[in-house]
């Protein structure tokens, strides 16, 4: 399957297939020079799929983790790149889940101006969401994402049998932003989830949920108005997982931020999708230790605080709130 992701500065496609590494050759135009960035947690037979059709590749593997999204690591990367004589016309192959996609973008980015970039997310969290968009970043002074741009690869390429060797945490993870974009977006994604059939067809999975993005960043690239909707779970979500530094996932926690933001029969719905996966969202907290968080979000102007709320599936709105309007929210008042 192609999809074509049309904007007006840099169309490019994203191309999903059962087994796309055994092909890989077919889908890039190979240059001079290559690097794969990838990290220890990527199987090596995976490297080796790609390493065997191109000459000249070098592999750089950074520590799995978000740790690794940081400035240490994007010099150290920056020097081999310099030391090898890498050219723009040279190309970054990011293998990996979002952290590897992030910094290997931010450095295809900011490389000599900028370099050739392809993307091959190997975590359902990079296949429907963080590959999409062109949002590269590292982190700084624990802030995330704080320093970045907007940077389009050149492709993205899915092979979904990497999927075998994601850890189910991490499996369920990304799957809870399919969830998201069902509620956004597409009535019939969420339905194979509330009818436990998204496992039998993961494919169609992803690629809903990848329409739905497309459909939304195609309309608003640099994040200035609609792609807010995406924030969808996240304003709370985010300050949970700030809160749960390093313990609770992305997803696990965009899933507990959506309590707050579904109708009660979405609501119910979701209840009974974690269920089945085998989410265990065990994370209490108080209104007042997130609070510091949500106020820090970069989303947060003049102490408004918007929320995308969905009470009517592929219905979202935005909502402004102040402090106390949210904390009756939290409180269910
Ligand atoms: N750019 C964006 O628009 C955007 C959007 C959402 C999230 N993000 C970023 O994405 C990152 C999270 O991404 P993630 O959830 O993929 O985390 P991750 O990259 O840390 O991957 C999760 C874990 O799974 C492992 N892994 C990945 N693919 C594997 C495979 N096929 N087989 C075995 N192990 C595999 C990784 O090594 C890691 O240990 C965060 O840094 C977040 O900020 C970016």
């Amino acid at each position: 399957m192609i999809i074509p992701i049309e904007i007006d500065t840099n169309p490019y496609e994203i191309i999903v297939l059962p087994h796309l590494l055994d092909e890989i050759d077919q889908y890039i135009n190979f240059s001079n020079r290559t690097m794969i960035i990838t990290d220890n947690h990527i199987p090596t037979i995976y490297i080796e799929k790609i390493r065997s059709k191109i000459k000249n590749a070098s592999i750089y593997t950074i520590t799995a983790g978000e740790e690794s999204k940081s400035l240490a690591v994007y010099e150290a990367i920056m020097d081999r790149l310099l030391k090898s004589n890498f050219t723009r016309k040279d190309m970054i192959i990011a293998l990996g889940g979002g952290v590897v996609g992030d910094l290997a973008g931010f450095v295809a980015a900011t490389y000599k101006r900028g370099c050739r970039f392809i993307n091959i997310p190997t975590s359902t969290l990079a296949m429907v969401d963080s590959s999409l968009g062109g949002k590269v970043a590292i982190n700084m002074n624990g802030v995330k994402n704080a320093i970045g741009t907007f940077y389009q690869p050149e492709k993205v390429l899915i092979d979904l049998s990497t999927l075998s060797s994601l850890p189910k945490r991490h499996f369920n993870n990304g799957l809870i932003e399919a969830i998201k974009a069902g509620l956004l977006g597409d009535k019939t994604l969420f339905e194979l989830f509330v009818t436990d059939q998204y496992h039998l067809r993961l494919e169609e999975v992803i690629i809903k949920a990848i329409y739905v993005k497309k459909k939304i960043i195609e309309q608003d690239l640099y994040d200035q108005n609609i792609r807010q909707v995406l924030n969808l779970g996240h304003t709370l979500g985010h300050a949970i997982e700030s809160y749960y530094k390093g313990e609770i996932l992305h997803g696990e926690a965009v899933a507990l931020g959506l309590n707050y933001v579904l109708s009660s029969e979405l609501l119910e719905k979701l209840d009974k999708i974690l269920k089945n996966m085998g989410v265990v969202l065990d994370y209490p907290f108080h209104y007042k230790e997130i609070l510091p968080y949500i106020l820090n979000d970069k989303k947060i102007d003049n102490d408004e605080i918007v929320l995308v709320k969905v009470d009517q599936i592929e219905k979202p709105y935005l909502i402004s709130l102040n402090q106390e309007e949210l904390l009756n929210i939290i409180q269910g008042e």
